[in-house]
């Protein structure tokens, strides 16, 4: 089929030649007016059957959900709202619609309700806005990398490391149910001949070829078994991490800022019309909201304000002081009082800091080294460690990252005080024997950054199907 698709005819309208496309129909007016969407832009192309043109018999079919192949010349519009349209010349109708049942009419549906339409959804204007901006920022991912000298790299799905030490994993096994119920499972015979997950962070893995490549980054699902309900948690979600080598953190803080400034740039380049589209329907949300839950700055502007402005960088201990005497915490509006030292932020938290106390994006680093993973570097202080976590507005933490222990004996030290089996890592430790350097990394959590562009406010919305506790559909 030698079909236009919608987004070139607005690219470059060729008036009174015919031309085909094909689509879905959003909405039928008068028996006339067909609005089709073909999914490569927000815009709908309005189609007018002029009369007698087109049977009868076929126009009775036509109805909001069915799908269509359209041959017409593109005209200059009579009516308002539209530039151009197309005078309809031949119709087919290639599926027809129950419209009655058809879950996705045109009105306004409650994100909860489209959830359990999730094979539908994606035929609704913020849906789709939403997966395109996905699909573009994912590419803009691999252009930052590619355009930087990184090379990209696969690691494995399943693992028999715990990268992240929380065993927060999901066991892949091949072992028959009942033997797995009884405590003595003998992992030896299993598929691989040892215990086995689906992988938390490619981390370690990248590491050891950071260390030979230089800079490379991975991009791809990970799986948590953690049980938090929330909306930015989600247990299949997809994360980018650059791994470099002769980084500090400082370096590591550098490329992480510019990273996501290049790629809400990115967007706004690429996406205007989603990014308007989704700009309006969040303007038209946010009037219906009391006035002090209203939010200062549109979606756009959002974006832009964080392109524009440099990232706050404080110390966790610096970021302790202002939380301990902030008013907040004396009046106790935190669930969580800040009291100790050395105590992990709450979102509630990392909120006060971004959206209260600065007003911008913030990079909170070097952390008490019990709250962290093992594998981040120790700073002299002995207490702390060469942490980094990126927090964003309406998001909380986007990044989270860290210099790495490069030192044999100090990670050897710090692995045995988390009950880390130097064994199942010998391979990570022989990085450090065989030519170790300073080097760095983060993560980046996809949907996270892709709920920033969009403004949408449930980790749920912006991944095609969402797996979370007690969720798996479709
Ligand atoms: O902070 P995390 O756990 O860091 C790591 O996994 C490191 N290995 C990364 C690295 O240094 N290479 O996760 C990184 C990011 C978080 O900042 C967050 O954006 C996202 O991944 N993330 C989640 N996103 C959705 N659902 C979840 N359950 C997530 N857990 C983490
Ligand atoms: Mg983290």
């Amino acid at each position: 089929m030698d079909l236009k698709k919608i987004k070139q005819i607005y690219d470059s309208p060729d008036y009174n030649n015919s031309i085909i496309i094909g689509g879905w129909v959003r909405a039928f007016r008068a028996n006339r007016f067909i609005e089709l969407n073909d999914g490569s832009t927000i815009k709908n192309i309005q189609c007018v059957i002029l009369d007698s043109t087109i049977e009868e018999g076929i126009i009775k079919r036509i109805s909001v959900g069915c799908s269509l192949k359209v041959k017409g010349k593109l005209v200059e519009s009579q009516g308002k709202g539209q530039s151009f349209e197309i005078r309809v010349e031949e119709i087919e109708i290639l599926g027809e619609s129950d419209s009655e049942n058809y879950p996705i009419q045109p009105k306004k549906h409650s994100f909860e309700f489209l959830r359990d339409q999730a094979h539908l959804r994606i035929r609704t204007s913020t849906f789709s806005s939403v997966m395109r901006i996905r699909s573009n920022l994912a590419f803009g991912i691999h252009k930052f990398f590619n355009d930087n000298n990184f090379n990209y790299i696969h690691t494995p799905i399943i693992t028999s490391n715990d990268a992240e030490g929380a065993g927060e994993m999901f066991r892949v096994t091949t072992i028959d149910q009942n033997e797995i119920q009884s405590k003595e499972v003998d992992y030896s015979k299993d598929f691989f001949g040892k215990k086995t997950s689906l992988t938390v962070s490619g981390q370690l893995e990248a590491e050891t070829y950071a260390l030979g490549l230089g800079n490379v980054y991975t991009f791809g699902p990970t799986f948590r078994a953690e049980n938090s309900n929330t909306s930015r948690h989600a247990s299949e979600f997809w994360m980018i991490e650059p791994e470099m080598a002769f980084y500090d953190l400082n370096d590591n803080m550098d490329l992480a800022e510019s990273f996501l400034k290049y790629l809400l740039q990115y967007i706004l380049d690429s996406c205007l019309d989603d990014l308007n589209f989704l700009d309006e329907r969040l303007v038209k949300e946010d009037s219906q909201k009391p006035k002090n839950e209203r939010s200062d700055l549109n979606l756009i502007e959002k974006i832009k304000f964080t392109i524009n402005n440099k990232f706050v960088r404080v110390s966790y201990s610096e970021a302790f002081e202002i939380l301990r005497n902030s008013n907040y915490n004396k009046k106790k509006k935190f669930n969580f009082k800040i009291e100790e030292w050395g105590s992990d932020f709450q979102s509630e938290h990392e909120r006060f800091l971004v959206e209260k106390h600065f007003k911008s994006p913030v990079i909170i680093y070097d952390y008490p080294s019990k709250i962290k993973a093992f594998y981040m570097r120790l700073n002299d202080d002995k207490k702390t460690v060469r942490a980094m976590d990126v927090l964003f507005p309406g998001i909380g933490e986007i990044i989270g990252g860290s210099q790495r222990e490069e030192r044999l004996d100090v990670l050897k030290k710090r692995m045995n005080e988390m009950d880390i089996d130097e064994k199942d890592l010998w391979w990570y430790l022989d990085l450090r024997k065989y030519g170790t350097v300073p080097h760095s990394g983060f993560g980046l959590g996809f949907e996270r950054i892709v709920m920033f562009c969009t403004g949408m406010q449930n980790i749920r919305d912006v991944i095609p199907y969402p797996r979370t506790p007690k969720n798996a559909s479709f």
